[in-house]
């Protein structure tokens, strides 16, 4: 099969690509665009460290072949902070002391970004639901969910760094 054109919009930018048939979102992201916050670990979708937000859903970018996504909306962990600001989100994963290798933080903030723009007011059996499919062989998780449960009353009250110092 031919290459073929794919265009996409990565982090609110416009993006063209010549794809060869079967080319990985994750291979474009990180070899075409040097996004190289979402890691390859299994490649196979049994990890979620590739975890990125297509059309506001997450899933595994190591499975999603480019030509199946023409015209979609991708966000990566590079596109979470503006202006210089962490999200919510990544303010509390450091206040929490959520992450300690890091490997599998980019998935774990895009999974839970995409449940706290679903879901504003997440139970923790929300969270722990929505980073089942992330792996994470350092922080036991409790951390993690304590976290984003963390972000979720930031995001109501506007302010992760009051929420973390109470
Ligand atoms: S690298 Fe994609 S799920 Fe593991
Ligand atoms: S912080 Fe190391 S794998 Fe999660």
């Amino acid at each position: 099969m031919p290459s073929r054109i794919v265009t996409l919009t990565v982090n609110d930018q416009d993006v063209e690509f010549l794809a060869k048939p079967g080319t990985t979102l994750l291979t474009a992201l990180r070899e075409h665009l040097g996004l190289t916050g979402a890691k390859r670990g299994c490649a196979q979708g049994g990890c979620g460290a590739c975890t990125v937000i297509v059309d506001d859903r997450p899933v595994p970018s190591c499975l999603i072949p480019l030509e199946t996504i023409d015209g979609s909306a991708v966000r990566t962990v590079e596109g979470l902070a503006a202006d210089g600001e962490l999200s919510p989100l990544q303010q509390a994963f450091v206040d929490g002391f959520a992450t300690q290798c890091g490997y599998c933080t980019a998935g774990m903030l895009m999974s839970a970004t995409a449940l706290l723009e679903e879901r504003p007011n997440a139970t923790r059996e929300d969270v722990i639901r929505a980073i089942s499919g992330n792996v994470c062989r350092c922080t036991g998780y409790a951390a993690i969910v304590d976290a984003v449960l963390m972000a979720a009353d930031a995001q109501r009250t506007g302010d992760a760094r009051l929420v973390a110092a109470e």
